[in-house]
């Protein structure tokens, strides 16, 4: 098992895109691409991972990423459960390790966890044995979206080294942005911010993300944008005049797009503040790869369940296939 996991480059956990190498984020992908192909069959189930307890502890609410990891669980035939703080003992007061601690005495193989608090996903993973996948933690990290994201813009470009990809609107309170930049940037892909200077990170340049303030500069330089949503629970005042000024300044909309030099890819991780930073027309209309992104999120996160249960990339295809 041990052995296994030095070939696929990951860990115990996947915390974040921070510390892995870009070898390993395409060893993840490639091990994704046989995946796929489960989703679309009849009976979408093989044993890659029977006999394995998986837990999905959800803090925050969530519809992609939960249950694109439950599909995910389910169809490598893992035994799942769901667990959310609104039912769970956490409303009595109940601490985050006395929850895994209860989890882990139910002898479980896996914890996958979204939650408020930046740093709870790696919290839990220095005090449990089982491993620990970050479903996205406060302003932290995202790192299965950021690998869904890249699986797709590689389905869209044929390759993610040399792509430019500009991420637009709210950065600063963005796990999302985080994971992307990281792993984007381990790829060889250039990376640009855009947005009100109120919502991008001071001092952003030094991770050598170029900034747009204008997002016709952005549309112009950039082969694909990644758009997310403006986070209005986490903003405490004043980030922005009002939506609709946001919109109208910042908002990816169709006129806009059709300025651009080349044919832009759209990318939105969702839920998608339509008519705000992105418009329904773009949304829906032929440029924009959204629920790709959505689709590939089964197998990207099959192969991350795959390589953390001590399965080898270059046995993908095989394990696809059901032999064991
Ligand atoms: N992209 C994403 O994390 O969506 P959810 O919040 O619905 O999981």
């Amino acid at each position: 098992m041990s052995e296994k996991r030095k070939e696929s480059g990951l860990g115990k956990d996947l915390v974040g895109l921070e510390n892995v190498s870009g070898e390993t984020i395409q060893a993840i992908l490639d091990t994704a691409e046989p995946f796929k192909e489960i989703s679309e069959r009849a009976i979408k189930k093989v044993p890659v991972l029977r006999g394995k307890t998986i837990v999905n502890l959800f803090f925050e609410p969530s519809t992609r990423t939960r249950i694109s990891f439950e599909f995910a669980e389910k169809r490598l035939g893992a035994d799942t459960v769901n667990v959310a703080a609104s039912g769970s003992s956490v409303v009595k007061g109940e601490t985050l390790v006395d929850t895994a601690r209860n989890l882990e005495a139910m002898r479980i193989d896996m914890v996958v966890i979204r939650h408020g608090s930046s740093g709870a996903a790696q919290f839990l993973a220095d005090r449990i044995p089982s491993n620990v996948i970050n479903g996205g933690d406060g302003q932290h990290e995202h790192p299965t979206q950021a690998l869904l994201d890249m699986l797709t813009l590689r389905d869209s470009f044929g390759r993610i080294e040399g792509l430019k990809v500009c991420i637009v609107g709210d950065i600063v309170h963005s796990r999302v942005a985080r994971s992307n930049i990281y792993g984007l940037q381990k790829s060889g892909a250039e990376v640009a911010v855009c947005g009100p200077r109120s919502l991008i990170p001071t001092r952003i340049e030094e991770m050598g993300v170029q900034v747009f303030t204008h997002i016709e500069d952005a549309i112009q330089w950039a082969d694909s944008l990644n758009v997310l949503r403006l986070q209005l629970e986490r903003m405490n005042a004043g980030f922005i005049p009002s939506l609709r000024e946001y919109n109208r300044v910042y908002g990816v909309t169709q006129e806009r797009l059709d300025k651009a030099p080349r044919e832009i890819v759209v990318l939105h991780p969702g839920p998608m503040n339509r008519g705000v930073e992105i418009d329904s027309t773009v949304a829906d209309g032929p440029q924009s790869v959204i629920l790709s992104q959505v689709t590939n999120g089964v197998a990207v996160r099959m192969a991350v369940l795959y390589l953390l249960a001590g399965g080898a990339p270059e046995r993908a295809e095989e394990a696809k296939k059901g032999e064991e």
